[in-house]
């Protein structure tokens, strides 16, 4: 059956490869992407879905009211999917501002909208973040949908406002939504300001790798296709109100992987600097996954060792795309795709 979905955020690493795994699954569906295209915003990157007729761009603030209203008024979407976000805990720690703004009050803007245009269905990408971290010593703790939000930065605590603005949406007006709060992706289009492909692209210029503190910190990294999956899987089952943690059981420390990294591109350790660790920094996430697979059916297909190889050929392969980001002209593709419409 033919469905409308907004992708909101689309234009940064994990909606653009939402986009994507849905077009190509789903040749049936329209999708709208809305996003106001802030610095991790980079239109280029949906340039082949552009080519799509099923697909449409839509440059709009996720706290513009007005603007969202008219939009979904006229699109009717069947669901809407929340990716728009500030999403760099470094960031977050400089400036909080913007994250409360677009994290908390523009998913509360999308609600209210929805709830009013009775849109059938709101779901939250949300983190593993809001659990705040695990020490390393207790291998046997994980994160469940039960574990206490206890967030750690002002990043997390944005996503965390935002998650039980959703559940209180649900309990108080039974708004149609669900939650899902996964650990670090990685794969193609990933902004080069996070750990693997900031790693990559300085390994290849021969410049340090800064890593925090003593690079011990675990994360759970899962292939960003398996996301996208599970949020597939989430959005076309029926019960309301529920969160999902999506993880890959793919425990890995900070220093294990730019080790691996430098590995594979030959290049030496002695590019590694160790820096002034993140204030806050979480120690470890792990995420158990159980809850999903047993009641969706979701598993994560790649492996660490296929998803880090196809990473990094990727970004070997689209230089052009990095490059842009790092001279900042992929900030002029709007301007050439729309600056005459
Ligand atoms: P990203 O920073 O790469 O992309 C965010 C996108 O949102 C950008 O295109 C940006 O232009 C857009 N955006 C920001 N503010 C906006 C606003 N006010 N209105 C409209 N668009 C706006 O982020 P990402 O890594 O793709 O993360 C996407 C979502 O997934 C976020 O909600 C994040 O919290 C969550 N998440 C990320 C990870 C991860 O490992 N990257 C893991 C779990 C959850
Ligand atoms: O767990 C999910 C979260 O994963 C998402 O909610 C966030 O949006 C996403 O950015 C990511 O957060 P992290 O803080 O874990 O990702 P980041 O890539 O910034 O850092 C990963 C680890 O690497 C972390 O322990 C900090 C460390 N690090 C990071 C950078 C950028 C370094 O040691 N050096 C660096 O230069």
């Amino acid at each position: 059956m033919e469905k409308t979905i907004v992708v909101t955020g689309g234009a940064g690493f994990i909606g653009s490869n939402f986009i994507y795994y849905m077009l190509n699954k789903h040749p049936y569906y329209k999708i709208i992407c809305v996003d106001c295209l802030t610095y991790a915003g980079n239109l280029s990157t949906l340039k082949k879905a552009l080519e799509n007729p099923n697909f449409r761009f839509e440059k709009l603030n996720i706290c513009d009211y007005e603007g969202i209203k008219k939009l979904f008024k006229e699109a009717k979407p069947d669901i809407v999917v929340n990716f728009a976000a500030e999403s760099h805990v470094d960031r977050s720690i400089k400036t909080p501002e913007i994250f409360v703004d677009t994290n908390i009050k523009g998913t509360q803007n999308l609600m209210d909208v929805c709830r009013e245009l009775e849109i059938p269905r709101f779901h939250q990408v949300s983190t593993d973040e809001v659990y705040g971290d695990l020490p390393l010593d207790r291998p046997d703790l994980f994160f469940t949908e039960k574990t206490p939000i206890h967030a750690s930065s002002p990043y997390s605590a944005s996503k965390a406002g935002a998650d039980l603005l959703v559940l209180a949406y649900h309990r108080t007006y039974n708004f149609p939504a669900t939650i899902s709060r996964c650990s670090n992706n990685y794969g193609p289009y990933h902004f080069p300001e996070k750990l693997i492909p900031l790693m990559i692209i300085n390994a290849l210029h021969n410049k340090p790798l800064p890593v925090y503190g003593d690079g011990l910190n675990v994360r759970d990294w899962l292939y960003v296709e398996d996301h996208c999956k599970a949020i597939d899987m989430i959005i076309h089952d029926e019960h309301l109100g529920e969160v999902y943690n999506v993880g890959g059981h793919n425990e890995m420390s900070n220093i294990d992987i730019v080790k691996l990294i430098l590995k594979k591109l030959k290049k030496p350790e002695s590019l590694i600097t160790f820096v002034e660790d993140r204030k806050g920094h979480d120690r470890r996430y792990a995420i158990d996954p159980t809850k999903i697979k047993e009641q969706l059916g979701w598993y994560p297909e790649t492996k660490f060792a296929d998803g880090i190889e196809k990473t990094i050929k990727w970004y070997l392969a689209h230089e052009d795309w990095w490059k842009e980001i790092i001279s900042g002209d992929y900030k002029n593709y709007y301007e050439k795709m729309y600056g005459a419409k």
